[in-house]
């Protein structure tokens, strides 16, 4: 087997890797019935913690995902070494990552860019793009946090279309239950199924998983 890779990047701290990064990683498990590994290369080991919660809260049932670290130069090894076992490998980064965050650009077959709706976070978003340019590697911009009823959300919803990167079609609300899930180790699918935020991540991983089909295989 060798599964897809997906790195989700951003030099800005706090646009949302890490929660884009679980949220991708349940939906590919749970929804869509991939076999899922979630690879932390952040050493401030966030996701981890949020894997470590989900297992306590599993109640004896096993852990639907497998979950490993790396540091970032060690990404490209340990992920492909997932993928050969797993359909999907989600990688989350650290942010600041500069050169040092090539390995984990390098081995994806997607990047995943999550940008809040302002400017100071586009033009945080340029490096990562040149990078991902630079390895010829498909990339796919998600606008986090929105408020559809922003201005400022639909340009920066535009910028993102003339930055010549596919932005995706979903955005993904700027809403409460995404920070509050997380601390016991869920997804909002878990938290509240039938929600807006559900909704979002399901279309959202749609498109993650339709853009990967599109691709010759490895
Ligand atoms: N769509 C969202 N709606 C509300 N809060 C969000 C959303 N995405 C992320 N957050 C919150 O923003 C903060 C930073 O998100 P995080 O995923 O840790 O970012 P990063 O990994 O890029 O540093 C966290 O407190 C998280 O709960
Ligand atoms: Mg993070």
């Amino acid at each position: 087997m060798t599964g897809k890779i997906i790195t989700v990047t951003q030099q800005k701290g706090g646009s949302g890797k890490t929660t884009l990064a679980a949220h991708i990683a349940v939906a590919c498990a749970k929804n869509r019935h991939l076999k899922t590994a979630i690879l932390d290369t952040d050493p401030q080991g966030s996701l981890g913690r949020w894997f470590m919660a989900r297992k306590e809260h599993a109640n004896g049932s096993g852990p639907d995902m497998t979950f490993r670290t790396a540091s970032a130069w060690g990404a490209r090894y340990e992920a492909q070494a997932l993928a050969e076992e797993h359909d999907i490998v989600v990688i989350d980064t650290p942010p600041k990552m500069g050169v040092d965050g090539r390995p984990a650009i390098e081995t994806a077959d997607l990047v995943v860019i999550p940008v809040a709706p302002s400017p100071v976070d586009l033009w945080a978003t340029e490096p990562t793009i040149e990078m991902t340019r630079g390895e010829k590697k498909p990339s796919l911009m998600v606008l986090n946090r929105a408020n559809q009823r922003a201005r400022l959300t639909g340009e920066i919803a535009q910028a993102l279309k003339e930055l010549g990167t596919t932005a995706a079609e979903t955005m993904i609300g700027n809403r409460i239950i995404f920070a509050s899930c997380m601390g016991d180790g869920r997804s909002v699918m878990e938290s509240q199924r039938s929600g807006l935020a559900a909704r979002e991540i399901l279309e959202l991983t749609h498109e993650i998983v339709m853009s990967l089909k599109q691709q010759a295989p490895r």
